[in-house]
């Protein structure tokens, strides 16, 4: 048994092959021996291309003599066997041999002397007037006049844009060779590829066959070689001279030059004040990515989310899209990855470089106190302030005292807390200020001296 990755190097033979081919001089009268013959062992069922004269093809083959001696075998090389058909470069009989066979066809041929080595034969290899037969499994064809091919085979029902030049995309791919034999799959690491397009990050088949595709869209994209790696293969999965067959699903498309969008605008007639930055919202969403996955829905909380916008509380797309809307209103807010997760993305919710999609109810818009301000008067403040506040008269002013009367100026449109934060930690941290020797009650004294620092967050 030999070690795993050590190979015989190649017979000479094939070599011989083309150098004899010219010289072989025909053989006539060998009775049935004297014509080419053709067994077709396999024909697969599906069979969108035959090799015709001209083409390129990889196949393997094992060669024998009429009582079965093996001469020569490509399975021995561990690797296919690859030649242009109908130029020359085989033996006669090969060369015709070829023609017309299907990706996974098997043929079983015998060729006459005539159309192989001739009456001389190859020294010490092939006999003179052998008839060879070859058994021969077809991998590949191409031809150097072949394009990228693409076969949509899934269209969604809508497609408000396509994959142009210098967009980024997300794609899940299974990557197989024209034989079908799986070479690499995005599944397999389970994360789908993440690449720009158009500008030479990709093979250039794959830069080509993306263009034009819409997010749920799927394809196949068949590229020859030329068009991939080539001569020399990418050096461990992809042979040299391969025609590559890349299953591809569309999940995510953008432009570093995007900025958001707001789509699906359902707006109440009655819209009394739009959200500003700095207003307090409390609003309700989905969000989903755009291949339609949900990862994150505020009803499944049974909580609306609660937040100030334009202050960097949310992301900067969520930010900017918040702005501008009634109470009531729907619509749907399209945030590019830099506006949203970036390369990152999220734990376990948001994949890097996705495009999210929120679409939003807004339930509540409260005008936001000015910055670091959590309590203002809507109008004049009462000059008698400390003895509205100490009800009783007492000279001193209790926290339930103090907590009552800043209810009660809220309760009646005087005065404003702070939206979204807890008002018995507001006015808590308002008395505590006010109470300066912190013995729990504060007095004129007190109040006054507070009242001439005016500070925030005060009276
Ligand atoms: C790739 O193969 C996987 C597993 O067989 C399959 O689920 C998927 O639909 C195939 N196609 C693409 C584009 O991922
Ligand atoms: C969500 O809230 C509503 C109204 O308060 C309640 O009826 C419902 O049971 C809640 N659902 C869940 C899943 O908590
Ligand atoms: C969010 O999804 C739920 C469930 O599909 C739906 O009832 C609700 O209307 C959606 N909300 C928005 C704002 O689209």
């Amino acid at each position: 048994m030999a070690f795993r990755g050590w190979r015989p190097p190649p017979p000479p033979l094939l070599l011989l092959l083309l150098w004899v081919t010219g010289q072989a001089a025909p053989v006539a009268g060998l009775g049935s021996d004297a014509e080419l013959q053709i067994e077709r062992r396999f024909v697969p069922d599906e069979c969108p291309r035959t090799v015709r004269s001209g083409d390129f093809v990889r196949y393997h083959y094992v060669g024998t003599f009429p009582d079965g001696q093996k001469f020569d075998s490509s399975y021995d090389r561990d690797s296919t066997f690859n030649v242009f058909v109908g130029k020359g470069q085989l033996i006669t009989g090969m060369d015709q041999a070829l023609v017309g066979m299907c990706v996974n066809e098997r043929r079983f041929v015998k060729i006459p002397p005539k159309l192989a080595y001739g009456n001389e034969g190859v020294s010490g290899v092939i006999p003179p007037n052998s008839v060879l037969h070859f058994d021969v499994l077809l991998m590949d064809i191409w031809n150097s006049e072949d394009q990228v091919q693409i076969h949509t085979y899934f269209k969604p029902p809508s497609c408000p844009r396509t994959i142009q030049v210098s967009d980024f995309v997300r794609y899940h791919y299974n990557g197989t060779f024209l034989d079908g034999t799986l070479f690499d799959s995005s599944h397999n690491r389970m994360k789908t590829y993440d690449t720009y397009v158009g500008i030479g990050w990709l093979i250039p088949g794959m830069d080509k066959g993306l263009l034009g595709m819409c997010v749920g869209e799927k394809r196949i994209i068949t590229i020859p070689p030329f068009l991939a790696y080539g001569e020399d293969g990418d050096g461990k999965d992809i042979p040299g001279q391969a025609s590559l067959v890349f299953d591809v699903a569309l999940l995510d498309l953008h432009n570093p030059k995007d900025s958001i969008s707001i789509e699906n605008k359902v707006v109440p007639e009655n819209c009394e004040r739009i959200s500003q930055s700095g207003d307090f919202l409390r609003y309700h969403y989905n969000g989903t990515l755009l291949d339609g996955t949900l990862f994150d829905s505020s009803y499944s909380r049974n909580r609306t989310f609660d937040t100030y916008i334009g202050q960097g509380y949310v992301i900067p797309g969520m930010d900017e899209g918040l702005l501008g809307v009634c109470i009531g209103e729907k619509r749907r807010i399209v945030v590019p990855p830099h506006l949203g997760y970036g390369e990152e993305g999220r734990d376990g919710e948001v994949p890097g470089s996705a495009v999210l999609v929120f679409d939003i109810e807004l339930l509540e818009l409260v005008a936001g106190l000015p910055e670091g301000y959590m309590f203002i008067w809507n109008g004049e403040v009462s000059p008698n302030l400390f003895e509205e506040i100490d009800k009783d008269g007492n000279g001193e002013v209790l926290l339930e005292e103090f907590s009552e009367y800043i209810h009660a100026q809220v309760a009646s449109g005087k005065g404003k807390l702070a939206p979204g934060f807890d008002a018995e930690l507001i006015v808590k941290n308002m008395f505590t200020n006010q109470d300066r020797n912190g013995d729990g009650k504060v007095t004129a004294e007190e109040f006054k001296l507070k009242d001439q620092e005016a500070k925030h967050d005060e009276l």
